[in-house]
């Protein structure tokens, strides 16, 4: 869950390209950072406490080294802990993301062997494995990449590292589970944790496959298989996706930016994403069941689905969160149909279940934001969202894409795609529209109303409960309000336990059949003090704000998820929190 990125060339501003690399990955992991780059034959090494934000580098010139940005899991946020860790003879800088299992037994072994330690972290142990394994390995050909490998297969669990050999003058990686991508350009060798940092250097990629260890010269990248030793020839990627801009456009936040990028972004999907929607629909026909698997926002995406596909197309499509599937997926066979969801394409519950359900022969699709992700080239059927990069921690345009090509499949598996297409842009008009005709000021003022809650609650029934879900998840994760999101019918099961006089409830009501059911759900809430927010397309007296919205039929789940977002981005700025980089959290999660 951190960003990783290393440079080895010509130019001798190996510390500023580093620098600027962590800063379009930082939203991987962002509670301390750290440049390890060699210096006259030494590493020269600079680590520090919280964001990397504006922050510069006072490293001298140098023409090799690499950066981390780290989110936590062993050891104290602390700049000892920061990543990079030295080996004892200061040859080695180690990198990495994820976790080393058996850390601990290692460490002991080092230990007796006489290194010494200097942090809390599991990844120490990889730097000091690898002097050891280096020593034993001298003299031979591809010593690194074979100590490498000796070091790596010692270590359990699921791990991504990057290594500076300052003897050598080169960089080495080794990879199972979370990604890693190596660029090739003329005369220098990259490596990241995340095409979007590489595509201002180089479109040229290779994806680091799992138990890989790579070794990066300014000649290029070599890569061998962990398990058999043996040089491969590496597959390089032409990557077209466009370098975007880390501007935020004249925004504060890229949630903001994100945020408003919605319409855009579903338009262009009604209008070019048919022939994959037909795709998707015909993948579903041939099969005997279909699975979507999602985790977080794309969890709620793929409940959502639930809900559509039995509306729009009267057939069933089963949902499990990612991180559940696993107690799921005894019953899938060789007729049967996946499609994960994810931006990332990097989750690892995702990644697990897919690689599970392919055991069984199952066909994958898959909806992902990232070209080359790990999904995308694991899916037998990958359809890009195209939303363009989500830098903000918190999934908004990616959830309504996915959305918008689920919506269409739909349509498309009932033979009315046409009418999908219309339903699609109807909500990204009246989107729009609420983004410029004062109703996202509304939403602001509501915020105000509400920022000083301790608790709030969202019902939404039929395809509105995903979206109360969803709508709960944003505030919480943004603003650390407890926020949860209940189906509308479940509130006199218990939940109504929780209302007191002044609880505010959001009421997710459009114009569908389940329109009177919420209504009684709100009136029951209201009657015990709750302070109603109604979204919904008509002004009724349970309502004590009323958010006008159109109604746009099937579309509402589209329209539905974007008040809750604005809300949410104001909760965050009035409690003085970080919308794009909530504690805590990390934008890709590589870990179990
Ligand atoms: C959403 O706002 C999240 N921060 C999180 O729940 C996210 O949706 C989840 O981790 C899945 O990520 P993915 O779409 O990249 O797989
Ligand atoms: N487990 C390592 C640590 O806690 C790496 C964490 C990360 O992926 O950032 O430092």
């Amino acid at each position: 869950m951190c960003g990783i990125f290393g440079y080895v060339g010509r130019c001798e501003d190996a510390p500023q390209r580093i620098l600027e690399g962590l800063k379009k990955l930082e939203y991987r992991g962002y509670d301390s950072w750290g440049i390890a780059v060699r210096l006259n034959g030494n590493a020269a090494i600079e680590r520090h406490v919280g964001k990397i934000g504006l922050a510069s580098t006072m490293l001298p010139a140098s023409e090799i080294g690499l950066g981390h940005t780290r989110w936590a899991t062993h050891g104290a946020v602390t700049e000892e802990n920061a990543h990079p860790h030295l080996d004892c003879s200061g040859r080695l800088a180690v990198i990495h993301n994820g976790i080393v299992e058996n850390h601990q037994a290692l460490r002991r072994e080092l230990l007796a062997r006489g290194h010494l330690f200097h942090s809390q972290t599991d990844t120490e142990v990889i730097a000091h494995l690898l002097e050891d394994e280096l020593r034993a390995a001298a003299g031979e050909a591809d010593h690194l990449a074979q100590a490498l490998i000796c070091a790596f297969r010692k270590l359990d669990g699921l791990n991504a590292l990057a290594v500076l050999d300052i003897a050598s003058h080169r960089l080495a990686a080794a990879k199972t589970g979370s990604p890693l991508v190596l660029g090739w350009a003329s005369e220098a060798s990259y490596l990241a944790s995340d095409p979007s940092a590489l595509l201002e250097h180089t479109r040229r990629l290779t994806f680091l496959e799992d138990n890989q260890v790579a070794v990066l010269s300014e000649g290029g990248v070599q890569v061998f298989d962990a398990t058999l030793g043996e040089r491969l020839d590496p597959r390089i990627w032409d990557i077209t996706w466009q370098p975007e801009l880390a501007d935020l456009a004249g925004y504060e936040h890229f949630m903001a930016k994100e945020i408003h990028e919605q319409p855009r972004v579903i338009h262009q999907i009604a209008a070019g994403w048919g022939a994959h929607a037909e795709q998707l629909a015909e993948l579903m026909r041939e099969a005997r069941g279909t699975y979507m698997v999602g985790c977080g926002t794309a969890a709620h995406a793929a409940l959502a689905a639930q809900y559509a596909f039995s509306r729009i197309a009267a057939r069933h499509v089963n949902f499990a969160n990612g991180s559940e599937f696993a107690y799921l997926e005894h019953f899938l066979n060789e007729h049967s149909l996946v499609i994960a969801l994810s931006q990332s394409g990097e989750t690892i519950d995702v990644l697990d279940s897919i690689r599970a359900a392919k055991k069984r022969g199952v066909t994958v699709g898959a909806l992902v934001n990232v070209e080359g992700s790990s999904l995308y080239r694991l899916a037998d059927y990958p359809v890009l969202l195209g939303a363009g990069p989500e830098r903000c921690v918190l999934a908004t345009k990616s959830f309504t894409a996915k959305l918008a090509i689920l919506l269409l499949t739909a349509y498309a598996f009932d033979h009315r795609l046409e009418e999908g297409r219309e339903v699609v842009q109807r909500a990204a008009d009246e989107i729009q529209h609420f983004l410029s005709d004062g109703r996202a000021e509304l939403m602001r003022q509501i915020a105000e109303q509400l920022y000083q809650r301790e608790h709030l609650y969202i019902i939404g029934r039929g395809p509105s409960y995903p979206l109360a879900l969803e709508a709960a998840l944003k505030i919480k994760e943004v603003s650390y309000i407890h926020a949860e999101g209940f189906a509308g019918g479940e509130l006199k099961h218990g939940v109504i336990a929780l209302i007191e006089p002044g609880t505010p409830c959001l009421v997710i009501a459009p114009k569908d059949e389940t329109y009177t059911a919420i209504l009684s759900g709100a009136m029951e809430v209201k009657a015990r003090g709750g302070f109603i927010i109604g979204l919904s397309p008509e002004p009724d007296e349970v309502f004590d704000i009323h958010v006008p919205l159109a109604d746009v039929g099937e579309g509402a789940m589209l329209v539905n998820a974007l008040p809750p977002q604005i809300l949410a981005y104001h909760l965050a700025l009035l409690r003085g929190c970080d919308p794009d980089k909530p504690r805590n959290l990390a934008k890709s999660v590589t870990v179990k």
